[in-house]
């Protein structure tokens, strides 16, 4: 059985898949273009085409947990941010849920429960996380929500913390995020549980042993 990455392509699925393949965790990649296969290929990764605005209700066979990383990103607008972030999401859980998965892990953001806290521009982004980090808590399928703070390129450290109060920043490293995911993917013990997400002094492994 295999973990389903859905937003496998963007820069922490890629990194995850990678890490995946290396720990011998079986993944399956869901890509919305099957050009973008031979880079997963190349790592022994199985790939699957699908898209958060068509029909994906084929990727979740032979599957027993999803890894959500997809997102519209900070050059769409608020349709993709609707679609994508909000009712995509909302699709995969309820697909999950319905085909018998265990478990469903959701790259959210620092911010989703306070989207009137966050930055105007990101306002939009923030609440179509919060709500679809609601409806998953309430979705009837076990979960792991992760709440990275702003994603930065930086190497990852391998180490990181969860609560905000403890680092004088709000980064983390897209690296550090892709290790605490396959760290999650790897422990099935954890079921409905929420992670604050930052660079910080904890090993990530310590973290979600
Ligand atoms: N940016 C931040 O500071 C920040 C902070 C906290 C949390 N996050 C969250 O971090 C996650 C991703 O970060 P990232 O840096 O890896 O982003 P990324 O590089 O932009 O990757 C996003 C991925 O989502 C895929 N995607 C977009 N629309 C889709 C659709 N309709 N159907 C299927 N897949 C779709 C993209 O596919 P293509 O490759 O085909 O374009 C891409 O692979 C998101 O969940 C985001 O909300 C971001």
């Amino acid at each position: 059985m295999k973990t389903l990455v859905i937003g496998a392509n963007g820069r922490i699925g890629r990194q995850f898949c990678t890490l995946a393949a290396a720990a011998g965790l079986p993944v399956c990649a869901m890509l919305r273009d099957p050009d973008q296969a031979k880079h997963f290929e190349a790592d022994g990764v199985d790939t699957v085409t699908g898209d958060l605005e068509g029909g994906f209700e084929h990727a979740f066979q032979r599957c027993e947990q999803v890894v959500f990383t997809a997102g519209s990103g900070p050059d769409t607008g608020a349709d993709k941010t609707l679609l994508v972030d909000l009712h995509g999401a909302i699709r995969a859980i309820d697909l999950a849920r319905d085909q018998g998965l265990g478990r469903f892990v959701m790259v959210s953001a620092l911010r989703a429960d306070e989207p009137l806290a966050g930055p105007e521009n990101l306002r939009p982004y923030l609440a179509a996380k919060h709500a679809a980090d609601s409806y998953l808590r309430h979705a009837g399928i076990e979960y792991v929500i992760l709440k990275p703070g702003r994603l930065t390129d930086e190497p990852a450290s391998g180490c990181i913390a969860t609560d905000p109060e403890s680092v004088g920043h709000l980064t983390i490293s897209r690296g550090n995020v892709a290790r605490s995911l396959l760290a999650v993917a790897r422990n099935r013990a954890l079921r409905n549980r929420e992670y604050p997400l930052l660079d910080g002094e904890q090993p990530i492994d310590t973290v979600f042993a």
